[in-house]
């Protein structure tokens, strides 16, 4: 492996960052200063030290979940759930989650302890698509469409929200269809809700801003009952995972995700 991503993988600093760390003498192979950042080292042989500390190298690893309704997006809480209880047979010091899912909301999360990995899915620059299927009580008329795809303001500061892809899947009353909505979302129904108009859709978004689904939706009149992230740039979650469970992503998936 390059001795700069090596590195980099190790969290040392961004590859960027780390060329300048070789470069200025601060990184030594086997008692050695070394300049270049392109030397390949054997990473289970070679001792790589930066500023005089010993790097270890850590295997990355990368999770899909499918997160549950009712547990938490945070490594501990006193009170609730956390999605970490969940993983059992993992090791989970060094683990983190890439970006974050409401207590209510189910499906798609990723973990990985690869610093890289989650920039380059988080960064607002990237514009990472993530899809999210939801039931919401209220309808959506063609110019509330419209305005979900073209951007609504949401948020204290009323900030615009960028352009969104919107596609209705089913539209009746909730009577109609209490039966396919997840059971464990269904707290703030009550049978007055019963003749009202009900929705659900697929809604994509290039942002992460707070609850960000949930206020368009609102922006448009429509209260979101359930909600559930089904993808990821091209990663879709894996149905076949019950909920609460996680698998390792293939090489594939991670190509496919970050390139
Ligand atoms: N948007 C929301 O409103 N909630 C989530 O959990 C994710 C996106």
């Amino acid at each position: 492996m390059r001795l700069d991503k090596f590195l980099a993988q190790s969290s040392v600093g961004r590859r960027k960052e780390v060329r300048i760390y070789i470069k200025e003498g601060m990184v030594k192979v086997n008692g050695e200063v070394i300049t270049e950042p392109s030397i390949e080292i054997n990473e289970n042989i070679d001792v790589i030290e930066y500023l005089g500390k010993t790097i270890r190298y850590v295997e990355k690893v990368y999770y899909m979940f499918n997160k549950p309704a009712g547990c938490i997006t945070a490594k501990r809480d006193v009170v609730n759930k956390t999605v970490f209880d969940y993983f059992e047979d993992v090791n989970v010091d060094g683990l983190f989650h890439v970006g974050r899912l409401d207590k209510d909301t189910e499906g798609l999360l990723l973990f990985t302890n690869d610093g890289e990995f989650e920039h380059k899915l988080m960064c607002p620059q990237k514009h990472v698509e993530k899809t999210y299927f939801f039931w919401a009580l209220g309808s959506l008329e063609e110019e509330d469409i419209r305005a979900l795809e073209q951007g609504v303001y949401i948020g204290k500061g009323k900030i615009l929200t960028k352009p969104a892809k919107i596609k209705v899947d089913k539209y009746g009353a909730y009577e109609e269809f209490k039966h396919e909505i997840p059971i464990d979302n269904l707290h703030n129904i009550d049978s007055k809700h019963y003749n009202q108009p009900i929705v659900s859709g697929y809604l994509t978004i290039s942002e992460g801003r707070k609850h960000q689904v949930k206020r368009m939706l609102k922006a448009v009149g429509c209260y979101v009952v359930s909600l559930k992230r089904v993808s990821i740039g091209e990663l879709m979650l894996d149905e076949s995972l019950n909920k609460g469970q996680y698998r390792s992503l293939t090489e594939a998936e991670i190509k496919r995700l970050v390139g």
